[in-house]
C-alpha cells in the first residue's frame, strides 16, 4: 500500500486529518508536511514529517518519491481574509501549488484530494439551496483560486485520467487548532471566547448566515470521498457539502442554552462582511449524498454541546 502525503498539515484541518488518517491506515502510512516546522514536541519523532513549500515542485516530488506516496491531500493554501490581504501570494500558493501537486501526481500516478470552498461561489450565484451545478463568478482572490482549482482538477482527471476528488467545504468549527484567517473564523472564536470570557465581539453582522460543519464530519467526509468507488462519482472535484446553516445570533442563542450569561456584540469588519455577503447562505448537498452517501452527524445543537464540553475540559486542564 502506497503512502498518503498531507500538505499544509500544520493548519486547522491538518491538525485533525493527519491523526485520523494515521488511526485508519497506520502511523507509518501517513506523511505530514507543511512549510512551517511544527512546534517542538507537536510531532513525535517516530512519525513521518517533511518540510515542504508547495510552491516548489522539486520539494513535493522529492517527498513523493522518498516515501512512495500514492495519495495527496493538498491542504496548503491561504484562507479567504488572508488571500484578500495578499492576493499575489494567494494566487501563487493556492493555484500555483495545486498545479505543481497535480503535475507531480501525474508523473507518479497519485490520487489527489482538493478542498474547495463555498467561497467558489459569488454574488450572482443563488444564495439559498445553492445548486451543485450553478453560476460561479466569485469576487475574491480566494474564490477565484478555488474555482480555477476545481477546473484544473477536472482537467487533470479528463485529460490525464488522474483520480482527483474534492469537496466545497463550508466554514469548519473545531477546537484542536485555531482557524487560519477565513471569513468564518467567528464560528470558532465565538466558542473559545464564550468558554474563556463569557463574551465575544463578532466581526460580521448578527444575521450573516453561512454554512458550517463540525470538524469530525468534515474529516470523515474527506476520507469517505477518497474511499468511494470511482464509478459512482459524477461530480468528482467539487461536491457541495454542509451540515449547519447558521448566523452569529443563532450560535449565540445556542451557546446561551449552556452558558446563560454569555454576551455578544458586533464590530463589523467591512472586508470580511463583504466576503460573507458574497457567499451562499446554504448549499444543496444532494449530489454528495446520492453519489457517495455523505451524511453529517452533528447539527447545531450537538456541535455546540461538544465544542463547549471539549473547550471546557481544555481550560480546566490548563488551570
Ligand atoms: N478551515 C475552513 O473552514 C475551510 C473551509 C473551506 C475550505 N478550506 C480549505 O482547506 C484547506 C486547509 O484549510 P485550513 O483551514 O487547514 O487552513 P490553515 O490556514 O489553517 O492551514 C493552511 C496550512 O498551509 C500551510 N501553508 C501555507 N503556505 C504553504 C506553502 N507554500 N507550502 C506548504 N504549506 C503552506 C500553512 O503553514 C498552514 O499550516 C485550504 O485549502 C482551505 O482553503 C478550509
Amino acid at each position: 500500500m502506497r503512502r498518503i502525503l498531507v500538505t499544509g498539515a500544520g493548519g486547522q484541518i491538518g491538525a485533525e486529518l493527519v491523526p485520523a488518517l494515521r488511526e485508519r491506515y497506520g502511523p507509518d502510512r501517513v506523511v505530514a508536511s507543511d512549510v512551517r516546522v511544527p512546534r517542538s514536541g507537536a510531532e513525535p519523532t517516530a512519525v513521518r514529517f517533511e518540510t515542504i513549500d508547495c510552491t516548489h515542485l522539486r520539494e513535493i516530488e522529492g517527498a513523493v518519491a522518498r516515501h512512495d506516496v500514492g495519495t495527496i491531500y493538498h491542504l496548503a493554501a491561504l484562507l479567504s481574509a488572508v488571500a484578500e490581504d495578499k492576493p499575489r501570494v494567494a494566487w501563487e500558493v493556492n493555484l500555483g501549488s495545486l498545479y505543481r501537486v497535480l503535475e507531480v501526481a501525474r508523473q507518479h500516478g497519485c490520487a489527489v484530494f482538493f478542498p474547495s470552498s463555498i467561497g467558489a461561489f459569488g454574488p450572482s450565484t443563488p444564495r439559498d439551496r445553492t445548486p451543485q451545478d450553478t453560476l460561479q463568478r466569485p469576487t475574491t482572490m480566494y474564490g477565484i483560486t478555488k474555482v480555477a482549482g476545481e477546473l484544473l482538477c477536472d482537467y487533470y482527471a479528463t485529460r490525464f485520467g488522474l483520480d482527483t476528488r474534492g469537496l466545497r467545504l463550508p466554514g469548519l468549527v473545531s477546537h484542536v487548532a485555531p482557524p487560519g484567517g477565513g471569513t468564518t473564523d467567528w464560528a470558532v472564536e465565538i466558542f473559545t471566547h464564550a468558554v474563556r470570557h463569557r463574551r465575544y465581539t463578532c466581526f460580521v453582522r448578527p444575521d450573516s448566515r453561512l454554512d458550517l460543519m463540525y470538524m469530525p464530519d468534515a474529516i470523515r467526509a474527506m476520507i469517505e470521498l477518497m474511499e468511494a468507488p470511482a464509478a459512482r462519482l459524477r461530480h468528482r472535484n467539487a461536491f457541495n457539502v454542509t451540515a449547519v446553516s447558521a448566523s452569529p445570533e443563532d450560535l449565540a442563542g445556542e451557546i446561551r442554552a449552556h452558558l446563560p450569561d454569555f454576551e455578544i456584540d458586533y464590530e463589523v469588519d467591512p472586508l470580511r462582511q463583504a466576503i460573507a455577503d458574497s457567499w451562499p447562505r446554504s448549499v444543496d448537498d444532494s449530489a454528495a449524498r446520492a453519489e457517495w452517501g455523505f451524511q453529517p452527524r452533528y447539527d447545531l445543537a450537538s456541535m455546540t454541546r461538544d465544542m463547549l464540553e471539549q473547550l471546557g475540559k481544555k481550560l480546566r486542564a490548563a488551570r
